[in-house]
């Protein structure tokens, strides 16, 4: 018999503190930066984002959403043979916010591994868990996208630290005889991996480079109106579907000007765009499962709808999944 893999639940996670673009410019313009609310909320469509405390870390995050998404899918901690963590914002080095998440979680004997393909992440894990699951290998999986970008942000870096933010989603995904993750599709192009990236690494007791976060804005821009049309197109004709069949555009939580003019180019109406950056910022690799759970309990995504998920995040990363819920 045919395997399939279904997502039977869905869970996430928000850090308590909020800071409306009204705080954060408050907060930089006393440092001498000089931003508003309205060039952020022009330029990006955010107007507000969460930043976790000291001392919470990813799994931390990663655990609520996943209790959540456990508690979804009415399945126990026992029954989970596979959890997968994208992010590139790790408790530590090694081991992996997997294995850190699993053992919070109290669950022992899953495989249990990160994925880092930072905004792309999500789309990326869930392709693994995925691909897992059909070949047999996994029953139940644990996916989680988080990070708390929070910590990687030069706050004398006015173009990028008003854009992120901290969250988690989760999913759990079974095996099933009938189709849930219809298709999916990945790529990268590593000739574009210093465009967005954090150049540190640790040597010797030290980090060695940089450990902020650094991005040319416009880069990343153009790659990503280039890549997500065709990604989708991929996805959907993998699929055998087209976007007239797609009942929800669930887009990486970037920016409202990449979002709306893939859109335009797939001719998929706004009405049918699921938008959170507005509210949480840019999430990174929990942007995606973080607003799939708030479209999923605003009984907005229903079970049979079908969602289309596009990521793009440094590498530079790309890809799509067709969901039918
Ligand atoms: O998660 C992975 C995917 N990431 C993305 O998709 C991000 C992609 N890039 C973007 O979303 C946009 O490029 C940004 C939002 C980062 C920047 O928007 P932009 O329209 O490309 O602005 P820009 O970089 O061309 O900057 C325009 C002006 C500059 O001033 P001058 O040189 O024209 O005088 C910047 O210095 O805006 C200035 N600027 C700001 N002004 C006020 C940059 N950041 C700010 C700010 N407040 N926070």
């Amino acid at each position: 018999m045919k395997l399939y893999s279904r997502v039977t639940g869905t869970g996430s996670c928000l850090p308590p503190r909020r800071l409306t673009n009204a705080d954060l410019v408050a907060q930089l313009m006393a440092s001498g930066i000089e931003t508003s609310d309205e060039w952020i909320v022009d330029r990006t469509g955010i107007r507000a984002r969460h930043f976790a405390d000291d001392g919470v870390f990813s799994s931390d995050l990663a655990l609520e959403a996943a209790r959540h998404a456990i508690r979804a899918a009415g399945v126990v901690v026992a029954d989970i043979d596979l959890i997968v963590v994208a992010t590139s914002t790790p408790d530590m080095v090694f081991p992996s916010t997997a294995c850190i998440l699993q053992g919070k979680l109290g669950n022992c004997g899953a495989a249990a591994f990160d994925v880092q393909a930072v905004c792309s992440g999500f789309v990326y894990a869930l392709s693994v868990a995925d691909a897992l699951i059909k070949s047999g290998s996994a029953r139940t999986a644990l996916v989680v996208g988080v990070d708390v970008f929070s910590r990687l942000l030069d706050f004398s870096d006015r173009s990028t630290c008003v854009l992120f933010g901290d969250g988690a989603g989760a999913v759990v995904l079974q095996s099933s005889t009938t189709p849930g993750l219809l298709a999916t599709d990945l790529h990268s192009d590593g000739q574009h991996n210093r465009i967005l990236c954090v150049p540190g690494q640790i040597n010797s007791g030290q980090v060695q480079g940089s450990a902020w976060l650094r991005m040319d804005g416009q880069a990343v821009f153009k790659l990503a109106i280039g890549v997500l049309d065709e990604a989708a197109r991929n996805v959907l004709a993998k699929a055998g579907l087209s976007t007239d069949d797609v009942d929800w555009l669930l887009m990486h939580q970037a920016n409202i000007r990449i979002m709306q003019s893939t859109a335009r180019k797939l001719q998929i109406p706004s009405d049918k765009v699921i938008v959170t950056v507005d509210q949480h910022g840019n999430t990174s690799a929990a942007s995606i499962p973080l607003a799939l759970d708030m479209a999923v309990r605003g009984r907005r995504a229903l079970p049979g709808h079908k969602l289309l998920l596009l990521a793009v995040g440094g590498g530079m990363t790309w890809g799509s999944v067709l969901l039918d819920l």
